[in-house]
């Protein structure tokens, strides 16, 4: 299963050395005022994710398509056991997927509780750019899918499965930190013109009960993205995000004239306050504005994102909120 530390090694590490130990995002955010372009993403594996986006951005491709070839990194990645292929399932074994994408002029895509299909946020964008819907879920997103193209998989790994048969022996569900199951890519850009999208994907909560969806896919709690503002995205227990609106609520702290990092510990705050009974919660907010400028708040310890300016591509370790 995923080790989030090694596997920054392994993948990340051949790309950037120097990106291995992850600095403290207040160090960052003293120092840096805004840098475009720019990308943004949560986690550890957010650097190889942040890698390929930041290709494509040289490459002269869209910001759409940026976002998009990042995160199907981490999708295709089975040593990341929380998004996509090698996802841990739901506790009846089955690898369910939650995935949205947004561009800053409000166009957006999302699936959720979608089955076999590799890239969900492949799917997700042709929900937005086919369809005039904005979000399809379960059975009827599988159906789209395969009608556009998209192939048929088992995305449940030998590893996940033998993980979930383990689970099976207590079945006891309860929220932990940081845990290894349990780590969402949401990633964010900037381009040099002030532009913004954002994509999101998740395999959701380790054994969730079937049909359970999280906040990845819903616009406004997993991300939002306002070319007029910036945009956020979180990662963390949806249930909790989704209650507060999130990214949505940071956007709109933005608006108001918060800097990102304090709109981000703005959010945070409202959230704990209506959670003042889960001394495990954890929950991380990512947010940059259209200048470039960036924050990053974990409710704990160890929540960690990896930026990518045209200095290079660097994890940090977010702001905790609690000590
Ligand atoms: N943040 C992902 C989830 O709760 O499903």
């Amino acid at each position: 299963m995923t080790n989030r530390r090694t596997f920054l090694q392994t993948a990340a590490g051949a790309v950037l050395a120097s990106a291995c130990q992850p600095t403290t995002q207040r160090d960052q955010s003293a120092q840096a005022p805004g840098q475009v372009p720019l990308i943004i993403s949560t986690w550890n594996h957010g650097l190889a994710a942040n890698a390929e986006a930041w290709a494509v951005l040289q490459k002269g491709g869209s910001l759409l398509d940026a976002v998009e070839a990042g995160v199907r990194i981490s999708e295709a990645d089975p040593k990341v056991d929380s998004v996509g292929y090698g996802g841990l399932p739901d506790r009846d074994g089955r690898v369910t997927l939650d995935a949205c994408l947004m561009t800053g002029d409000g166009r957006c895509g999302s699936v959720a509780a979608l089955e076999h299909i590799l890239h969900p946020i492949s799917v997700a964008r042709q929900v937005m750019e086919k369809t005039p819907h904005a979000m399809l879920v379960g059975e009827g997103a599988l159906r789209f899918a395969l009608a556009n193209g998209f192939a048929k998989q088992n995305l449940l790994t030998p590893e996940a499965e033998a993980t979930w048969r383990e689970w099976l022996k207590t079945a006891q569900y309860a929220p932990r930190p940081n845990a290894e199951n349990h780590d969402t890519i949401g990633l964010l850009a900037v381009a040099a013109s002030g532009q913004l999208a954002g994509a999101c994907t998740t395999s959701g909560l380790a054994y969730k009960m079937h049909g359970r969806v999280g906040d990845s896919p819903i616009i406004g709690a997993g991300l939002y993205v306002d070319n007029e503002v910036g945009a956020a995205t979180a990662t963390g227990l949806g249930e909790a995000i989704i209650r507060v609106v999130g990214s949505h609520a940071v956007v709109e702290a933005m608006r108001a004239g918060h800097s990102p990092q304090a709109a981000c510990r703005l959010v945070a705050e409202r959230l704990l306050k209506k959670n003042p009974n889960s001394p495990n919660l954890q929950v991380g907010f990512l947010a940059v504005d259209k200048d470039g400028r960036h924050g990053a708040i974990g409710l704990q310890k160890g929540f960690t994102y990896a930026l990518h300016t045209s200095a290079g591509n660097q994890l940090f370790d977010a702001e905790p909120l609690l000590p």
